[in-house]
């Protein structure tokens, strides 16, 4: 049942603290300041003239300035006061401040090649290296097959029969809408943030059950609690790692879960709080899984309601993706590579909230809801290209079976 964990929103070295440790200033003086430091100290090529981007005030022995090596501060600056980030030592600030110039730069230059079908953008991960991204990703181990571990009597591989309690939305299984968005249809709760905890499993999960919740009761959709399946589902190992499908097993089996407000996120794994299960706000009868390497199968699934899926996030571009439909190609040292992702390293799982696009080759793609929060990708969302040629989807998307509660 173990997998890798989810890819989560912070580094374990890097917590903002309520307290900068330097102030936050965008002020010339300090920029001049820690320039000047960082050219005495050596940590950056500033003095190297060679790239002509124009030469700042050279005095009292200090090197020049290169002007963008200032605009470049004043941006990193701008930066860690959107994303309320500080450091505890100014070598630490000055290791930041170049990470996050290098990612600029190769933001810069993937958007600038023009052959991406998305745009990359700074976020909260901006002062990350890649393998600091990564390092939540301790198990490196390829997901194992479920077939194996899948649950018994529960499990129907079909998404044949709608039900007939699960409301108006449905179409008739043969016509599946060219477009779907249920966040249009107010049945998506707003994008949440597991933040420093490999909890993705649980965010997938919830959202699901939230959706499928409001579309089968035709309600709002309720806030449910990540925490509850962080702390309390033993089929699942908290912020390490877990599958969606047996969260909502686990939510069955346990009469169901709690609202977010009763039993909120706390992003790390603490002992279960019986008390605050109660009472259930949402219980799960059933779920069941979509067929396995179908995007036509997950694409009817989705007409009915969100499913979860699983997800290769490891390509460096998807973490700095703004908008557009991503393809899984990437831009390294100028050139066009890819795909940067497969069905073995499913490290992910998101949302699969709509669709658009049937029968249009250009503009197909999967609506997915991350977890990374609002401030990720579009408000939180990310455009999957729909119908690839890997019959595993996009970065494994239907590599292993996406699943569904029945509420
Ligand atoms: C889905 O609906 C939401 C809410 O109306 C909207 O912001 C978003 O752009 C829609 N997505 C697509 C792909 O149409
Ligand atoms: C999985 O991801 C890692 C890190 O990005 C990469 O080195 C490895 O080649 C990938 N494996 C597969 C099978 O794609």
């Amino acid at each position: 049942m173990q997998r890798p964990p989810c890819t989560t929103t912070t580094s374990i070295h890097i917590r903002p603290s309520k307290r900068p440790a330097m102030p936050l200033s965008s002020s010339p003086s300090l920029a001049l300041a820690l320039l000047a430091l960082v050219t005495l100290t050596g940590v950056l090529p500033l003095a190297s003239s060679s790239r002509g981007h124009g030469v700042a005030a050279t005095t009292n022995g200090v090197p020049p300035l290169e002007k963008h090596e200032l605009l470049m501060l004043e941006r990193f600056h701008g930066w860690m006061a959107e994303h309320g980030r500080s450091y505890a030592t100014a070598e630490e600030k000055l290791r930041r401040f170049e990470i996050y110039r290098r990612n600029v730069e190769f933001i810069e230059a993937a958007n600038r090649d023009g052959r991406l079908t998305y745009t990359l953008g700074e976020n909260a991960f901006t002062d990350l290296t890649h393998e600091e991204f990564l390092a939540t990703h301790t198990n490196r181990a390829p997901r194992p097959e479920e077939e194996d571990e899948e649950p018994e009597e529960e499990t129907v591989i079909t998404t044949r029969a709608g039900h007939v309690s699960e409301g108006p939305y449905l179409p008739a299984v043969d016509k599946v809408p060219d477009r779907v968005n249920w966040t249009a249809e107010g049945k998506v709760t707003e994008v949440k943030n597991q933040r420093h905890c490999g909890s993705c499993w649980a965010f997938a999960a919830v959202a699901v059950i939230e959706s499928a919740y409001a579309i089968a009761k035709r309600v709002q959709p309720p806030v449910l609690s990540e925490q509850e399946l962080i702390d309390c589902d033993s089929y699942d190992s908290g912020c390490s790692s877990g599958l969606s499908w047996s969260a909502m097993k686990w939510v069955k089996k346990h009469g169901g879960i709690a609202l977010d407000s009763q039993y909120p996120y706390k992003q790390r794994k603490d002992a279960c709080q019986e008390k605050k299960r109660l009472p259930h706000a949402v219980s799960v009868r059933d779920f069941e899984f979509v067929k396995k390497k179908s995007e036509e199968e997950l694409m009817k699934a989705v007409a009915r309601r969100p499913v979860a899926v699983g997800f290769d996030s490891n390509d460096n571009c998807f973490r700095h993706y703004t908008h557009g439909v991503y393809n899984s190609m990437c831009i390294k040292n100028g050139e066009l590579v890819g795909p940067a992702c497969s069905g073995n390293n499913l490290t992910h799982d998101m949302a699969i909230v709509g669709y658009v696009g049937k029968g249009n080759d250009k503009g197909k793609y999967w609506i997915a809801k991350n977890s990374w929060g609002k401030g990720w990708g579009q408000k939180g969302y990310v455009w999957l290209k729909k119908d690839v040629a890997d019959p595993e989807g996009l970065c494994g998307i239907v590599a292993t079976r996406p699943s569904y509660p029945i509420v």
